[in-house]
């Protein structure tokens, strides 16, 4: 075993990290109510019962009672152990794990992701510095000169050259770790360099390692054009963009965000002083790639190629972008003329006119509808069935809120159709079965004050002021109850997730993850009120309970004089 992770620094984590965040990266969530939603990962459902709790930093599943905090989400959807999971953990947080007696620290233990990221630091300066001073560089800095890029952007990016070798990393670097990091392929029972006779591009995440590379040839004629890290520990394509560290470093708070599709796009567009866009490294876009955006800018701009594989990339980020939408975020499309890419215009018709294209990109809405409008026949019910067909999952996906209505507003009037109660309908199916559930169930007096107490730990404080005398109680489960309470108080665990972190493979864990997502349905300014009253009802059954069975108990034997003294105190 690893050195133990101190139970203080595992609280702290789960008070640095965000929940929410964090599942969304991994299943992008809907704002429902106070939760958030999604279609369970762990289970095959058409209409969500997965809901994520911002307060409780818990998630629960209705359909299958997966549940947990952030840990156990890590463990279950990434495969982790539990150390895997809090080093990731601690990796989004930007902190160390202080581990416990580190002198018997066995090697493969070590936190395997801060190597890999040390070595991929080391790795994009050692391409920089070959770029400055390898005997073949001038074939690389000639083919950077000739695209025009200039020294200080070249230096702003870390853009390196590989040189042509098969060995050129390995004398200098540990061969297990440039293999796990995707420098290296293994064949024929080698290793050799995967990036050979390349510009090199870091791609940086948003706090700045380098996680992969983008590697183009110098020569055209070469296949493939550009070759990228494949996925590692450190590198999920579809959950980065390239240049949004870049970015952020210029400017921490910037008004919009530009996504283009290649990397010499994001370069040139910046030596330009256009210096807000990132590219989606090949590949489709994604949801967490929104999102990982939005977190930092309210508006998004998809730039695509005039190309027909532009226009369709165009078409397919749809899917990706109705996911996220919300009256708060604005998307827009601007699709370049045939045959040419940001880094090809920007050249031939200057920033002027690049920028004025930027400012009338179209409004997704209007987009999307242009989309049918230009190819159905509205004046026919056929072409009108086919938009309010087509259109349709898209609507969906919506979050509520105006823009949703709206969008719907203007589906009904090029349809000429109200097509909004299929909709509800369909929304209303999906969630229909748990609102009856939750309301026809009765849930004993005990649980629901239990549940209370794990879903708003800081009540604690009330039972601190005011101690239970146990002795006087009495009630099925109450030792657990007890213990529960008795725990929480001592703790004072800050969310129910801490609180269900102190309780990982305890017998009482499944118990307290029912409590933790069981519906109580109290508004948030109505808990601690709920919580008084219950109690106070659950300590009077309870002292009344105590009370009979003393009294039947005096009938059959000698009470105890501790018995005398409760049966006294319950009696007056
Ligand atoms: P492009 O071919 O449009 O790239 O591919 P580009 O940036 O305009 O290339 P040049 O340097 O100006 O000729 C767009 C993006 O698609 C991915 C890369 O991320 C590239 O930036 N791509 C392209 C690959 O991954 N592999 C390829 O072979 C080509
Ligand atoms: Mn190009």
């Amino acid at each position: 075993m690893s050195g133990r992770i101190p139970r203080q620094f595992i609280d702290d984590l789960l008070v640095r990290v965000d929940i929410v965040d964090i599942i969304d990266s991994h299943v992008p969530l809907k704002k429902t109510g106070s939760n958030y939603t999604a279609r369970c990962p762990f289970h095959n459902e058409k209409s969500p019962s997965f809901n994520v709790n911002r307060n409780k930093q818990f998630y629960h599943c209705f359909g299958c009672s997966a549940g947990g905090n952030v840990i156990s989400f890590l463990m279950d959807f990434n495969h982790l152990s539990f150390v895997e999971a809090i080093e990731e953990l601690a990796t989004v947080a930007g902190v160390e794990i202080p581990y416990e007696n580190q002198t018997n620290f066995e090697p493969e233990a070590k936190n395997k992701l801060l190597d890999l990221q040390q070595l991929m630091a080391k790795v994009a300066t050692f391409y920089v510095d070959q770029l400055k001073h390898h005997p073949q560089k001038k074939i690389a800095v000639d083919y950077l000169k000739g695209r025009g890029i200039n020294g200080v952007i070249a230096r702003d990016f870390m853009i390196g050259y590989a040189p042509d070798g098969w060995q050129i990393l390995s004398p200098h670097f540990n061969t297990e770790l440039l293999c796990e990091a995707g420098m290296l392929i293994f064949k024929n029972e080698q290793y050799y360099d995967r990036f050979r006779q390349r510009i090199m591009f870091p791609i940086r995440n948003k706090r700045g390692h380098v996680i992969g590379f983008g590697g183009r040839v110098l020569d055209d004629t070469q296949q493939p054009k550009y070759l990228n890290s494949p996925e590692t520990p450190l590198f999920h394509k579809s959950n980065e963009v390239y240049g949004l560290y870049e970015l952020l470093k210029k400017n921490p708070k910037p008004a919009r965000i530009l996504i283009v599709e290649g990397y010499m796009d994001v370069v040139t567009l910046a030596q330009f002083g256009i210096d807000y866009a990132v590219a989606a490294l090949g590949t489709n876009l994604t949801t967490t790639q929104l999102q990982l955006l939005f977190r930092s800018v309210p508006e998004i701009i998809l730039c695509f190629d005039g190309d027909r594989a532009g226009q369709e990339a165009a078409w397919k980020a749809m899917d990706a972008v109705f996911s996220v939408l919300n009256d708060n975020r604005q998307v827009r499309v601007l699709i370049l003329p045939p045959t040419h890419d940001p880094d090809s215009l920007l050249r031939e018709e200057g920033v002027e006119a690049f920028s004025q294209r930027i400012e009338n990109a179209e409004m997704v809405s209007a987009y999307f509808f242009n989309h049918f409008t230009a190819t159905l026949n509205l004046n026919s019910i056929e072409g009108r069935a086919k938009l309010a067909h087509q259109a349709k999952p898209y609507l969906l996906k919506l979050s509520d809120g105006f823009f949703k209505e709206m969008m719907l507003a203007k589906l009904q009037e090029l349809s000429d159709f109200d097509v909004a109660p299929t909709l509800e309908k369909e929304t209303a199916a999906a969630q229909m079965p748990r609102q009856n559930e939750s309301q026809n169930v009765r849930y004993s007096l005990e649980r629901r004050t239990l549940a209370l107490l794990v879903q708003h730990p800081q009540l604690a404080e009330k039972l601190v002021a005011n101690p239970i005398d146990w002795q006087l109680l009495d009630f099925s489960g109450i030792e657990i109850f007890k213990a529960i309470v008795q725990s929480i108080c001592i703790e004072r665990p800050a969310t129910t997730a801490q609180l269900l972190e102190h309780y990982r493979e305890k017998p009482e864990e499944k118990m307290l993850k029912a409590l933790a997502f069981l519906p109580i349905l109290v508004p948030e300014e109505g808990v601690e009120a709920e919580f008084t009253g219950a109690l106070t009802r659950l300590l009077t059954q309870a002292k009344q309970t105590r009370l009979e069975k003393l009294q039947i108990q005096a009938t059959t034997r000698d009470l105890t004089d501790q018995e005398k003294e409760i049966l006294r105190d319950l009696s007056r």
